[in-house]
């Protein structure tokens, strides 16, 4: 098959590419997160298709984009989900209005509509609209509503720009609309309305704060927060190796120094632990060079002139984790073009944003952490 690449900008293209998705062929396109690989959402072997193209797991469901709210309750059973919690449809109502189109991916139970091959045999079903242009466009034009992954080959980093969705996708789909390097550049936050209380099942750029600013209490997924527990996540694709580049990622980070309670000047000690971090992970890189292993240092642009290797990946700026999350899945696949064997990462920020890039990252580490 040959794969097109378009503007994203080219109307002609974005009508060409939905008459594509009608006829249950399969279109990536650009949303403000990363780039989708979609398909007609009930459409059983058009879904079907993405499973194949990715070759990803089939129990790993699909997210269904929509362009206008009214989709929701013609894919969504809000009967059931009132049934078994009279407060949840209000609640996603209140969150549709707060952040959609935007970042954010709701649960509910799924109508009849909705194919088992599109939600991986689960009675729910995920949806989020985009805020992208570009996708927003392409449904609209479509007509349908779109199932889409992220557009990658399935455990690889998500794909930010067109130029990552061809390396995956050449010759596996119909089309690819080009909109330049998206806005976010990690996945967007799902929540699933289906339980005792909205639960975070995949933080993202919507944090747990925004969300609880506007209905309360929110719980995250226990297998996030703990993931060597052994729980099995409510979203089926966060059981998988994620995100990885090909080489082994390691992430390097100071033990947090008992103090007895007396409190630290915080900002001296983020300071002094940097300084111990850079010298470990010098060491590591040289060891390793030694060894004859092209190795790659993962930092911020404070911190990168503390290391003195040859390989020095400035993924953002510390202070501004927007910065980190765009160029990440970047970053990790120019570890791959270069062919990097080992990489040692700084952990970046933990709060708010920082929450969803540091579970990215440790899931392309497949949690291999190293505490000095
Ligand atoms: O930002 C995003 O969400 C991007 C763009 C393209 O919209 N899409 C995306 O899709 O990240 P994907 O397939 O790579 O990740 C979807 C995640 C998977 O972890 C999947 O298991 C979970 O959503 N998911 C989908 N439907 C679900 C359901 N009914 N219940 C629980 N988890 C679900
Ligand atoms: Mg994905």
């Amino acid at each position: 098959m040959r794969t097109k690449i378009e503007s994203g900008d080219n109307f002609t293209a974005i009508k060409e590419a939905g008459t594509i998705l009608q006829t249950g062929g399969l279109v990536a396109f650009p949303t403000e997160t990363v780039y989708g690989l979609g398909a007609d959402a009930l459409n059983a072997d058009a879904a079907a298709k993405i499973y194949a193209a990715k070759g990803r797991p089939s129990d790993n469901p699909l997210i269904v984009h929509i362009a206008d709210t009214d989709a929701v309750y013609k894919l969504a059973d809000m009967k059931k989900l009132t049934s078994q919690n009279p407060s949840m449809q209000p609640k996603a109502e209140m969150l549709m209005e707060a952040f959609w189109p935007g970042p954010l991916t709701l649960i509910f139970p799924k109508k009849e509509i909705v194919p088992d091959g599109t939600t991986g045999g689960l009675p729910t079903v995920a949806i989020r609209m985009p805020s992208h242009p570009i996708a927003l466009s392409l449904i609209r034009e479509s007509g349908i509503y779109i199932a889409a992954p992220s557009a990658n080959t399935s455990g690889r980093p998500s794909p930010t720009t067109a130029q990552h969705v061809a390396e995956d996708m050449d010759g596996r789909i119909d089309m690819i609309l080009d909109g330049g390097a998206v806005g976010i550049g990690i996945e967007s936050t799902i929540v699933d309305m289906t339980g005792e209380l909205p639960t975070i099942l995949r933080p993202g750029f919507i944090t747990k704060t925004m969300l609880e600013t506007i209905i309360g209490t929110v719980t995250i997924d226990k297998a996030i927060v703990e993931p060597d527990s052994n729980l099995r996540p409510k979203a089926p694709g966060m059981k998988y190796t994620h995100y990885a580049p090909k080489g082994m990622l390691s992430i390097v980070e100071a033990a947090h120094v008992a103090n007895k309670g007396i409190p630290t000047d915080t900002d001296m000690s983020a300071d002094i632990h940097i300084h111990r971090v850079a010298e470990e992970i010098t060491r590591l890189v040289a060891e390793k060079e030694a060894q004859g292993y092209k190795t790659a240092v993962l930092t911020t642009k404070e911190h990168a002139s503390l290391y003195k290797c040859k390989h020095i990946f400035v993924v953002g700026e510390s202070e501004n984790g927007q910065t980190i999350a765009a160029n990440l899945y970047a970053t990790l696949r120019e570890c791959d073009a270069q062919e990097i064997e080992y990489m040692y990462s700084e952990a970046f920020d933990q709060t708010e944003l920082g929450g969803a890039i540091m579970n990215r990252l440790l899931k392309a580490a497949g949690h291999r952490v190293i505490t000095i």
